[in-house]
């Protein structure tokens, strides 16, 4: 049995007491064999921000996979090197391969245009990556946007949506990017909304494609692991406590994944 602790939006530097969450929270995934954060580690994109996490994070060693988000994009863009540069690129880990896609760009150097934005030429990288993946082990595609429209979240998203701005909004592609990982992947974890979600595509099939949104770790004081043997998830993901949400209403949900229908 392998397990995969699923990390999302920490933001660090938003707020006191946010480098202390992530210290409990990495101190409860260490007994997992891959710990997958889905980016905004940071609030600012500074360095320094990075620094703590990495600080925060060494004792996950090899274990720890990251990717950028929009907030990684600002300031001294530290999201930019997190994947050397590639928009989609290939992680092995034992038991699990996990294909990561940088759907960051950069006007998300403007903290609120926090969008994301994919490409065909992506989605072709995607599917020559997927076509790749050994058949006997979990394959899981891993990125920050979410790829299907998301409740908005605080006030300045409901703004943007009144006035149709596109910083709320899904990836443009993302409906598009599912039917390229359907029946080619079991996973597809994500972040940027920081309420978790949780959708399945083709749940009586023979390879059931799930969505998870990790919502934001921090915020949360919570985070998923998912117990998997080969390419088969062997219950429910799990969630770990490690301190009360801070704000009401951002609470995890222990419910089935909502049947998602591609057009
Ligand atoms: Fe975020
Ligand atoms: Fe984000």
């Amino acid at each position: 049995m392998t397990t995969l602790a699923h990390l999302s939006d920490l933001h660090l530097g938003h707020a006191p007491g946010v480098e202390r969450r992530l210290g409990l929270v990495v101190d409860a995934a260490r007994s997992a064999d891959v710990v997958l954060v889905t980016g905004d580690l940071t609030e600012g994109g500074r360095d320094d921000e990075l620094a703590v996490f990495r600080a925060c994070c060494a004792p996950l060693g090899d274990r720890l996979v990251v990717l950028p988000g929009n907030h990684d994009r600002c300031g001294d863009d530290v999201g930019s090197r997190l994947m050397d540069g590639a928009r989609v690129d290939v992680v092995r880990r034992p038991g699990c391969t996990i294909v990561r896609i940088d759907s960051t760009a950069p006007h998300n150097k403007v903290f609120w245009l926090s969008h994301g934005r994919l490409c065909e030429r992506v989605l072709a990288q995607v599917e020559a990556a997927l076509s790749q993946a050994p058949s006997d082990e979990l394959v899981v595609v891993a990125l920050h946007h979410h790829l299907v429209p998301l409740p908005a979240e605080g006030f300045w998203e409901h703004v943007s949506e009144l006035l149709f701005l596109p910083n709320h909004t899904e990836l443009g592609l993302g409906r598009e990017l599912l039917k390229v990982v359907r029946g080619r992947a079991d996973l597809v974890l994500h972040g940027h909304r920081h309420v978790p979600r949780q959708f399945v595509i083709d749940a009586e099939g023979a390879r059931p494609l799930r969505v998870y949104n990790a919502g934001s770790t921090t915020g949360l004081g919570a985070f998923r692991t998912f117990h998997f043997d080969g390419p088969k998830l062997m219950q429910a993901p799990q969630w770990t406590h490690v301190v009360p949400g801070p704000r009401p209403g951002w609470h995890v949900q222990h419910v089935a994944p909502l049947a998602l229908t591609l057009a």
